[in-house]
């Protein structure tokens, strides 16, 4: 735990793909702070895996569960969550993650993001559709999230970056200049 985060919870947010659970783990690690993915925990809780949840109940159904989730971790403290990429959606749940902790957006160029997930299999929001309806598919949901993650307090032009733990120091470092900011008159 390093003591100028004062046990704030550290939300990664991000388009799918973009790393928020490799990242999250890595930077819980060097934070030794305790990891939290908020897929898995509404996983678990319904017993169901996302694809079967949105396939069974819908997309609303699941948003519910994920509120739920939320509401339960942030009431806890000093833990590195990874989000679901469609959480900034909810104005509750961008307000529980802005008054209970920082929130960390990775952000990718979409060109990059098509190559990371046009392979992906368990997201309900991209399944049966072909690459070109993929890279119309990211485009036009990024233009609807891009304004919420651009609300992060920390963005992270990942872009450039070569490796998850590239991702984490440039994290680190940003952290540890809002502290430096933070203590300034
Ligand atoms: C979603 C992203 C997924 C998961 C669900 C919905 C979204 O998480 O929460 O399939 O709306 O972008 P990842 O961002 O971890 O893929």
């Amino acid at each position: 735990m390093i003591p100028f985060l004062d046990k704030k919870q550290i939300y990664l947010i991000g388009f799918m793909g973009a790393g928020k659970t490799t990242v999250g783990k890595l930077l819980a690690e060097k934070l030794n702070q305790p990891f939290v993915d908020i897929d898995d925990v509404i996983e678990k809780k319904a017993d169901l895996t996302i694809p079967i949840m949105f396939e069974k109940f819908g997309e609303n159904y699941f948003r519910k569960l994920e509120t739920d989730a939320l509401q339960r971790i942030a009431s806890d403290r000093g833990n590195v969550i990874a989000t679901g990429g469609g959480i900034i959606l909810n104005a509750e749940n961008r307000r529980i993650m802005k008054s209970t902790g920082i929130t960390i957006f990775l952000k990718w160029h979409s060109a990059v993001l098509f190559q990371r997930i046009k392979n992906s299999t368990h997201r309900p929001l991209l399944k049966s559709i072909n690459e070109s309806q993929l890279v119309h598919q990211i485009e036009t949901m990024l233009n609807q999230r891009q304004p919420f993650y651009e609300q992060a307090d920390i963005i992270i032009d990942a872009n450039e970056s070569t490796s998850p733990d590239a991702i984490v120091e440039l994290i680190i470092q940003q952290l540890m200049s809002r502290n430096q900011m933070d203590k300034e008159p």
